[in-house]
């Protein structure tokens, strides 16, 4: 962490792993079975990025591009894609109105119901900040690459396998120009049963509709993105890898029986998981729609994520809805902006320049693991056997190091309150579920209280405790078991408390 953020007194006296300094080496970049690669390895060993070609498939199994959409029609779905950017090319002075004529040519039936009021304000607002019609041109260009750019199948990342896409930063920022121009075929009807309501949205659609000074502020920050990444010389030249990681059953832990002691804990009353948790295994606070609410209205902690990082936008691409025993890691995305502030104070605040070093494989030392906990809609629902387990294994899918790679070479985890804001977590419980799943995955934790000093106190009273007592993840989950019990039929106090008093009162 950095200087702003050292831990109060002799709260982080472990010393946490973080990469670059904990990274093993990389074999070299391989595509196998499990791994899709979207670029040519054997160029990339001559330090070339150049996509790799491939049969493209139109199937359930893989993302449906624009240029292959079938179809009979005289001019082709693509055709009409390409007249229509090819026209936001041709002159200066691009409106909101033009682009919303073309994205309608290829998107009739939304011809009534799409609007685009918030870009309107948008680019009347922002004139100060952004040539719009400029980058307009720059984004069009940059879509129209896609038959160049991504020239083998994407799979789609389906429930229940182990799978792994590895592609370019450039490959990226051409699928999220498409996304934008709304050309995905299939994508835009969400409603249950429909061919992707399992999945994310992906067009840009209902952003533009949504006219808000939140959408404003994340309009600042996806613009900015756009017009870095078509700009020579910060055009991003590396590569960035999604990973669906599911756990089978039979390696569910069974978690009355562990017997592994807690890992260390570093709390930090100020400081952010992605600025000052750098280097370490960082939790999004993920929707299981992965990115939440980012094209719409959500802004907390995952949206404000993928907005000072708007390469994992592209995980909505493939990403099929997470099951409980299921995570999706993220490693090598850039952050391009500064933002401020959080929910109706987010504001974009100014471009980032990211300095963090790539690994053998042109990636950012940057890993993000995204985790849906619960959304207790009531938030007794948490105190019971069923819930803990869920959020314990939901977390050790998060934590479990790759079982490849040996220990002293996995970092530290960063995170906080996970499951306690939009999703109405008790933040104590959190922690100690979040502990176990860390002591079972043999990795230590930074935790963030998010400017809570007095909960950072609590917590790191409540470690130490259990430290000195040597409890085990076996003795802690049977402790919360009787606390579910207990305070379903007391008035409830909380659960650091309810553990601290068992532990004084008896020999645990
Ligand atoms: N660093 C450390 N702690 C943070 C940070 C940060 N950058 N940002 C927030 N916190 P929330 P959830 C703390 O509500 O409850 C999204 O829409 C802060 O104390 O984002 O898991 C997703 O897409 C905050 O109250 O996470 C899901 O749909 C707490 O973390 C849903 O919200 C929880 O942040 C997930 O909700």
């Amino acid at each position: 962490p950095g200087d702003k953020a050292q831990p109060g007194g002799t709260w982080g006296e472990a010393k946490l792993k973080k990469e670059p300094e904990c990274h093993m080496q990389l074999d070299k970049l391989c595509p196998n079975r499990n791994h899709t690669v979207l670029i040519d390895t054997n160029k990339f060993l001559h330090d070339r990025i150049v996509p790799y070609r491939g049969q493209h498939v139109w199937d359930s199994k893989h993302v449906k591009l624009p240029p292959h959409y079938p179809g009979n029609s005289k001019e082709s779905r693509w055709a009409a894609t390409q007249r229509a950017l090819h026209g936001l090319m041709r002159h200066r002075g691009v409106s909101v109105g033009d682009v919303e004529g073309a994205i309608k040519t290829y998107n009739q039936a939304h011809n009534k119901d799409w609007n685009f009021d918030a870009l309107r304000m948008y680019a009347h607002e922002s004139k100060h900040e952004t040539d719009f019609s400029k980058v307009i041109f720059k984004m069009a260009n940059l879509a129209l690459r896609l038959p160049e750019l991504i020239q083998h199948p994407i799979p789609l990342l389906r429930q229940n396998c182990n799978l792994a896409i590895t592609l370019s930063q450039e490959q990226i920022s051409c699928l999220l120009a498409n996304a934008f121009f709304c050309t995905f075929p299939h994508r835009n009807a969400s409603h249950h049963g429909s061919e992707y309501s399992n999945f994310p949205t992906i067009n840009f659609s209902r952003l533009f509709a949504e006219n808000s000074p939140r959408t404003f502020q994340k309009l600042r920050a996806l613009f900015h993105y756009f017009n870095t990444v078509t700009e020579d010389g910060t055009k991003p030249n590396g590569l960035v890898t999604f990973e669906r990681i599911c756990i089978s059953s039979s390696e569910y832990p069974e978690w009355n029986k562990r017997t592994e002691n807690l890992t260390n804990l570093c709390v930090y009353d100020n400081g952010f998981i992605e600025k000052e948790g750098k280097g370490m295994l960082q939790v999004d606070f993920a929707a299981d729609l992965i990115g939440g609410g980012v094209l719409g209205r959500g802004l907390v902690q995952e949206e404000i994520r993928f907005l000072q990082c708007p390469e994992l936008i592209v995980a909505r691409l493939f990403t099929e809805r997470l099951s409980d025993n299921e995570c999706l890691k993220i490693t090598g995305v850039q952050t391009y902006s500064n933002t401020l502030g959080y929910s109706d104070s987010f504001v974009w605040h100014s471009p980032h320049t990211d300095n963090t070093k790539r690994d053998e494989w042109k990636r950012r030392y940057c890993q993000i693991v995204a985790i849906d906990a619960t959304n207790f809609k009531d938030s007794k629902l948490q105190f019971t056997e069923t819930s803990i387990k869920r959020e314990l294994l939901k977390a050790y899918v998060g934590f479990r190091n790759d079982p490849n790679i040996p220990i002293e070479y996995t970092p530290a985890i960063a995170t906080g309150n996970w499951g306690c804001g939009a999703f109405k977590g008790d933040p104590m419980l959190k922690a100690l579920i979040q502990m176990m799943a860390a002591a079972v995955a043999q990795r230590d934790l930074a935790y963030f209280t998010f400017n809570n000093k007095k909960q950072a106190e609590e917590l790191q009273r409540m470690h130490e405790l259990l430290k000195i007592h040597k409890m085990t993840v076996g003795k802690l989950y049977n402790l919360l078991q009787d606390y579910c019990e207990f305070s379903h039929h007391h008035k409830v106090k909380n659960v650091f408390k309810y553990i601290s008093e068992k532990i004084n009162s008896s020999n645990l």
